[in-house]
């Protein structure tokens, strides 16, 4: 008797248990790129962004993949144009920016992240399309292509002057350190030391009045 009741309320607690893990077992099924979470892999970015002519826009990416990497993973981030095939636009391996967006792309990412950010500056009314990214990567099981199916589109909308005045100064600043540098990938380690510059000057301005302040104290102490 003790243990049919036992059993009963084992038996429940599994129903309990199918029964919370129902949704999530019919979203996973109506994920079709996901319906083996095991062998799933993919590039996650946003499928539609608004940019203003003249500013700039950042679309994130992430991805995922279910190999083992090698252990040089030779990790790769191209971005392709218009649609899935098109036109690459830009190489992480080689530095190549498509004459299109010269000084105008920055890719900020580092292997072996998972994730990072494409900013184009100084947008155009052309630059009005698909963005798709494309993922190399040196796995124990070979090498392995990942791409965005649906990628992001951009929607490029005439601004008034004033919401295109802070954007246009920063993409001169770093227009001008591109100059210097062809290679564009070097571009944000140059913006974070802006930012640090930055910071540090913050800092001294706040601790300035303070270290004052306490140098003052002292003396009236005394
Ligand atoms: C993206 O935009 C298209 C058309 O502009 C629209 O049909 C679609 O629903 C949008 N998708 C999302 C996720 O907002
Ligand atoms: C990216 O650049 C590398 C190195 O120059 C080259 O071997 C490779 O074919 C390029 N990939 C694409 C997709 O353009």
């Amino acid at each position: 008797m003790a243990l049919l009741l036992s059993l009963s309320g084992g038996n429940q607690a599994m129903a309990w248990i199918l029964l919370l893990h129902l949704p999530t077992a019919c979203l996973q099924a109506g994920n079709s790129a996901g319906s083996n979470r095991l062998n799933a892999f993919g590039v996650n970015q946003p499928a539609n962004l608004s940019g203003v002519q003249g500013g700039s826009i950042e679309i994130p990416f992430s991805f995922y993949f279910p190999w083992e990497l090698a252990e040089d993973p030779q990790m790769r981030i191209f971005w392709r144009w218009k649609h899935f095939h098109g036109e690459f636009i830009y190489n992480s391996s080689s530095g190549f920016i498509h004459e299109h967006f010269k000084n105008r792309l920055i890719l900020t990412w580092t292997q072996p992240q998972t994730s990072g950010v494409l900013r184009i500056l100084d947008l155009k009314e052309k630059d009005q399309t698909g963005y798709f990214c494309r993922v190399l990567l040196n796995t124990r099981e070979g090498m392995k292509g990942l791409q965005s199916i649906a990628g992001t589109q951009l929607t490029i909308t005439h601004g008034i002057s004033t919401t295109m005045q802070s954007p246009s100064i920063i993409t001169s600043a770093v227009t001008t350190a591109g100059l210097e540098d062809t290679e564009g990938q070097r571009n944000p380690s140059l913006v974070n030391l802006g930012a640090m510059v930055g910071v540090v000057l913050a800092t001294a301005v706040l601790i300035t009045p303070i270290c004052v302040l306490m140098i003052f104290l002292w003396r009236k102490k005394r």
